[in-house]
């Protein structure tokens, strides 16, 4: 399984890389304003700063919404460095780019994607990945959980390569749920994928044989 950060943020991308877990980033024009950054050339230059900092993918999205501009932009995207995936929404001229770009061997993800329907058209349009927005899905209190394992279903009956990139990841249980049903990655906030480290059976424990120690060595006063 896959662990992506869903930031612009490049000290978050950094402290997540340092973890040695990080397979990859994805971001969305939200995300990049989000970070003060605008102007073509400026996201541009974003994205192969993010490029510097991992090792895995980079999603990089799309603006425009017409096909022949998508075209243009995504191949821009895909130039400037080797492990940009051309993020394109799931609208009609998306699913016609997706499947230009995979004629052409450019990687794509398909995102925004809220049911199954867009999914097989993602998958049959050759995407690389597949973004199903979950906790959005939540936030209207419709099941995101149940979408990706339906995706999963479908995928698995046919052997679609396209990955199930769990998107719009809120919490650590959404990741733990991600990784049950089988998706291939998630995408998420570094709070999410921090928040697998916590028990505070782990604490306590910790806390006792630093305790223990002290004791034992004669350095509780060093300690305290
Ligand atoms: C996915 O690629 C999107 O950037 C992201 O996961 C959206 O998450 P949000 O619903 O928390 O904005």
């Amino acid at each position: 399984m896959k662990f992506f950060i869903d930031t612009a943020n490049l000290a978050q991308i950094k402290e997540a890389q340092a973890l040695g877990i990080l397979d990859g980033v994805t971001t969305n024009p939200s995300l990049m304003a989000k970070e003060g950054i605008t102007g073509q050339s400026n996201i541009f230059q974003h994205y192969l700063d993010i490029c510097e900092e991992v090792e895995g993918d980079v999603s990089a999205e799309v603006i425009a919404t017409d096909f022949e501009g998508m075209v243009a932009e995504g191949e821009k995207l895909a130039s400037l460095h080797p492990r940009i995936v051309v993020k394109l929404p799931m609208i009609k001229n998306g699913v016609k780019a997706c499947s230009y770009f995979s004629a052409k061997g450019i990687r794509t993800n398909v995102t925004l994607v809220f049911s199954v329907g867009q999914a097989l058209l993602a998958a049959k349009s050759g995407a690389t990945y597949v973004s199903p927005f979950l906790g959005r899905l939540d936030d209207i209190s419709t099941d995101g959980m149940h979408l990706i394992s339906e995706i999963r279903k479908v995928y698995d009956n046919f052997n679609f390569e396209t990955q199930i990139l769990s998107a719009s990841v809120r919490n650590t249980m959404h990741i733990i749920n991600c990784a049950k049903i089988g998706s291939d990655v998630i995408t998420g906030p570094l709070s999410a994928i921090e928040g697998l480290l916590n028990h505070p059976l782990t604490d306590n424990g910790l806390k006792q044989f630093l305790k223990d120690y002290a004791k034992g060595n004669n350095l509780h006063s060093e300690l305290q």
